[in-house]
């Protein structure tokens, strides 16, 4: 059982930080690798990437969003109460090499996993720049702590409501007009947005790594649940990713996956809701 010690509502959007105690995975985890969590013993295995760990307190800090029944459970406890099972560190840690300029780019929920992994590019000694974006003000996370990581950082709101008017590629497409030498892209958030960032950023030669999060069960290789396509060879996320040459993967299959179970996740958020 791991007791949770923290409860934070990061932004409208149930968007919410649980700490939870997790000494030997916070010990062991690097920037970009995830947990997958189980709430009781006949719950769903969620996957979950790590957006902060305290090792001298043992804990880790998962960001989620209530999408589903179980993220909708989860989003319910409280400080105190416990996940039953949490497995990790699974999937790849990312070589956080000193390449240069780094242009980060989060979009909602994906900014707590993109702040994560540039923290490993900032102890490498990488030059960061970053760019968040959200739908309005009030779904922006995590600004203050990627002010501090980012020599500068570029806010989007597609509203208009705060910030640069506009998506998180009409920023990049601003820094690339600046002439901008840019060594690598990082991009996490939409699959659709992961998509757009990696067409524009192949229109400029420009490297891009994203953070795929596609439906997995095991996290082991074994179940398949997490296929995904990249430079026309089958790859399993949960061992040979999560991270990948953006400019190889298949997002249209990846979409069409993630797809797959939408309609069933709201039937059994609204049965969950009815049910009390
Ligand atoms: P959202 O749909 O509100 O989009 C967030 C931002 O992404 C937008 O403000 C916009 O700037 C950008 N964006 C979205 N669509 C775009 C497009 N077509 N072109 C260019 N930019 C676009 O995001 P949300 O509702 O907060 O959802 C967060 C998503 O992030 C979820 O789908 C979740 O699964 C995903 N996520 C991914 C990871 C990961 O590891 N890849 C981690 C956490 C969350
Ligand atoms: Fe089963 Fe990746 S989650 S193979």
């Amino acid at each position: 059982m791991h007791l949770i010690v923290d409860r934070q509502e990061l932004a409208r959007g149930n968007m919410i930080a649980l700490t939870v105690e997790a000494p030997a995975i916070a010990g062991k985890i690097k920037p970009g690798q995830f947990v997958i969590l189980r709430l009781h013993e006949t719950g769903e295995r969620v996957p979950l990437t790590v957006a902060y760990k305290d090792i001298q307190h043992g804990t880790l800090t998962i960001v989620f969003q209530v999408l589903g029944k179980t993220t909708a459970l989860l989003g319910s406890l409280k400080i105190g109460d416990a996940i039953k099972d949490l497995v990790g560190p699974l999937g790849l840690a990312d070589e956080f090499r000193r390449l240069g300029t780094i242009v980060g780019i989060g979009g909602g929920s994906g900014i707590a996993v993109l702040h994560h992994l540039l923290t490993g590019y900032a102890e490498a000694g990488n030059r960061l720049i970053g760019i968040i974006g959200a739908r309005e003000k009030d779904f922006i996370i995590l600004e203050e702590e990627m002010q501090v990581l980012c020599e500068r950082l570029l806010t989007t709101t597609d509203d208009g409501s705060y910030g640069m008017h506009g998506l998180v590629t009409d920023a990049l497409k601003g820094l690339v007009e600046e002439q901008l030498a840019i060594d690598l892209v990082i991009a996490v958030g939409p699959v659709v947005m992961m998509r757009a960032v990696c067409q524009m950023t192949r229109l400029y030669k420009i490297p891009t790594l994203v953070s795929l999060n596609p439906i997995m069960v095991d996290g082991t290789g074994m179940c398949g649940a997490c296929r995904v396509t990249v430079g026309g060879q089958t790859k399993f996320a949960c061992i040979d990713g999560p991270h990948f040459d953006g400019h190889l993967v298949d997002f249209d299959e990846l979409i069409q996956r993630n797809n797959m179970y939408t309609r069933d996740e709201k039937s059994s958020l609204l049965f969950s809701i009815r049910a009390g």
